[in-house]
């Protein structure tokens, strides 16, 4: 098999076969096929799709280049994945609010690189936490108490962990096929029973039009059912932040408000969808009762306890939170009502402060992001507050961030959250 010839194939548009799609991976894993050759595949791969039994076959691929965990854990093990959203906590309060309810949840997080930190960064901001547990303590903990969030440092995939770093620097991200294995092909070697996938639709998000992101859920849903897994996708909407905060310590603030019963409508709704997908599949009851006992424990104070006690068991001190204290008010220049809201804008903008990072390897500061006080469809006066900015320095453009909003005198509608549900 030649790699130049397999490359010239998909530039024709011409489907791979199973082998050729192996014997690529298989390559490219052993350093045999350099970055160039995969970059001109991954573009060709861009621009003629593939199909789904191509998508199937480089799942299969780059998870035997890798390993399954075997977790041993009792019970039916869920976890969750989200395709990337701003302002997204949603790990941090859905886990511990599972856990609390009785399911396992054993969740290998990652670090962020774009807007803001990922999981795993938001959970640094926490003195003194864990991210890196050995596979016992991972297992005792979940086992015990339910939860446990770690950093997936462990290789699991290293053909994605290698093709997503590519993808980055070759504007070749947005691709369902390659979406579909790069997700799919992490989950799977987690090793959980039922997946949820949180697939964030709009301006904002990787996938635009929720024509892709049905095709998208589809084609991950296939791949589960090939290895046995129950997967179940939701298409939520990113035209805005989710919730009210960006920013590592921030956002962890707000989950546990969240988790204490003051969680904002927009994160809520995606964190008790979510939620009761996975309670009504584990417990094998309804959507609604799922739901019931979730609210239940934000109410009695069991979803928080969950939270102190996870983070307890991973030597996080809650009393120590990174936040910076240089704060500031943004106040807007006109009366009316948010139209919009450009959150990738906003994202980017709490990147250059510090909260997220240019390339890997690149340092965090913790404590700074914003809170945005007005989302679409709220009415803003004249100097009334828009966002508090937590920064390291005074070094910020105002302007900047008035921009990210665009504010009309007409009445607007609030994005409607959850636009469908796919299983
Ligand atoms: N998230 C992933 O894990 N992989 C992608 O390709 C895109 C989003």
């Amino acid at each position: 098999m030649n790699i130049i010839n397999i490359i010239e194939k998909k530039k024709n548009k011409q489907e791979l076969t199973e082998e050729e799609i192996h014997f690529v991976i298989d390559q490219y894993c052993a350093n045999k096929m350099p970055e160039y050759q995969m970059s001109a595949l991954l573009m060709a791969i861009v621009i003629n799709d593939m199909t789904e039994k191509e998508t199937i076959a480089l799942t299969k691929a780059m998870l035997d280049n890798g390993k399954i965990l075997d977790l041993a854990i009792d019970g039916i093990v869920v976890d969750k994945h989200s395709t990337g959203g701003i302002g997204d906590k949603v790990t941090l309060i859905l886990a511990p609010l599972v856990a609390s309810v009785g399911l396992k949840m054993a969740k290998m997080s990652g670090r962020g690189l774009g807007y803001t930190g990922g999981t795993i960064d938001k959970l640094e901001s926490i003195k003194g936490y864990r991210v890196n547990l050995s596979k016992k303590e991972f297992v005792d903990q979940v086992n015990k108490i339910g939860v446990a969030i770690i950093s997936s440092n462990e290789e699991l995939v290293p053909a994605d962990k290698k093709m997503y770093a590519l993808r980055d620097v070759t504007a070749t991200v947005e691709s369902v096929p390659l979406i579909a294995s790069s997700v799919m092909s992490k989950k799977i070697a987690t090793g959980s029973d039922v997946i949820v996938i949180d697939l964030k639709v709009g301006n904002d998000a990787l996938i635009k039009k929720e024509k892709d992101a049905k095709r998208l859920a589809n084609l991950m849903i296939k791949i589960g059912k090939s290895y046995h897994k129950k997967v179940i996708c939701v298409l939520s909407c990113m035209e805005q932040p989710l919730g009210n905060t960006i920013g590592n310590g921030l956002e962890v603030l707000e989950s546990i408000e969240a988790l204490k019963g003051h969680g904002s409508k927009d994160l809520m709704e995606v964190v008790y969808t979510l939620g009761g997908i996975l309670v009504s599949h584990a417990k094998n009851i309804s959507f609604e009762q799922a739901k019931e006992e979730l609210e239940k424990n934000i109410q009695n104070g069991k979803a928080y306890q969950k939270f102190e006690e996870f983070v307890h068991a991973q030597k996080g001190d809650l009393n120590h939170i990174a936040i910076s204290d240089k704060v500031i008010s943004v106040k807007s220049n006109q009366s009316g009502i948010i139209n919009e809201i450009d959150a990738m804008k906003l994202g980017n903008i709490a990147k250059m402060m510090g909260a997220g990072r240019e390339k890997e390897g690149d340092s965090i500061n913790f404590g700074v992001g914003m809170i945005i006080t007005k989302k679409i469809g709220d009415f803003v006066l004249e100097d009334e507050e828009l966002l508090k900015i937590f920064v390291a320095d005074n070094n910020i453009e105002i302007n900047q961030l008035l921009d990210c909003f665009d504010i009309k005198k007409d009445f607007v509608n609030r994005p409607k959250m959850i636009l469908d549900v796919i299983e």
